[in-house]
């Protein structure tokens, strides 16, 4: 269960190390800002279980275990998931391609933090976000925030994707704080149902 990297992901790579990557959530919550806006939101539906896809070095998976969830994490790039095993190797980490995911376990919620469906490789993307809805219990939640940019993919093609997966637009933001979502924005959070 192990596909390509994405070029987009490939570009991101050779930018910053996964060691940075945690380096910069660390400054962040230094700074005295909330760095788990992603785990806020999720804990707020009141899952017990919940999908942490594309983990990276899994922070959103390990604050929600904190928080006393059962949580499992994926993720496609080696490093990133092996930052995470390494930090929390009391958690279950699988090292796979979201589009291929085929885990026996059903969650109440699944969250892609951080531009996941973007990242995953172009031809990937609508089987990626079918998986996610495959591994939904009834009445689960699919919670993905992403940038919204040139070549990226739009709001129209994640609705189409998530229509055909089964699952039902609840809302939608353009932060992780439920700040209102107007068409300018430029980040969007958004909330699918499994029906
Ligand atoms: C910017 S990181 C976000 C990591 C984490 N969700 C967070 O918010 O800190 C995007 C993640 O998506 C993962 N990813 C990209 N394509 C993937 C795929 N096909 N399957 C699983 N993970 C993938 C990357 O490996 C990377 O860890």
């Amino acid at each position: 269960m192990t596909g390509s990297p994405s070029d987009n992901w490939g570009h991101w790579r050779r930018q910053l190390n996964p060691s940075d990557y945690d380096e910069r959530w660390r400054r962040i919550e230094a700074s005295g800002a909330n760095p788990h806006g992603e785990a806020d939101l999720a804990f707020s539906y009141g899952p017990r279980a919940v999908l942490d896809g594309g983990c990276g070095t899994g922070r959103v998976a390990i604050e929600l275990a904190r928080r006393g969830l059962d949580v499992v994490g994926t993720d496609l790039d080696p490093d990133m998931i092996g930052l995470a095993r390494a930090k929390a190797p009391e958690l279950t980490w699988v090292h796979a391609d979201l589009s291929e995911l085929d885990l026996p376990t059903r969650f109440d919620a699944v969250v892609l933090a951080g531009n996941v469906i973007p990242y995953v490789a172009h031809d990937r993307r609508h089987a990626a976000v079918v998986a996610c809805a495959r591994h939904l219990a009834p009445g689960g939640r699919l919670i993905a925030g992403f940038q919204l940019q040139e070549g990226w993919p739009s709001l129209a093609d994640y609705d189409r994707w998530c229509e055909s997966a089964g699952l039902a637009l609840e809302a939608r933001y353009a932060t992780w704080d439920r700040d209102p979502f107007t068409n300018t924005d430029t980040y969007a959070v958004s909330v699918h149902r499994r029906l």
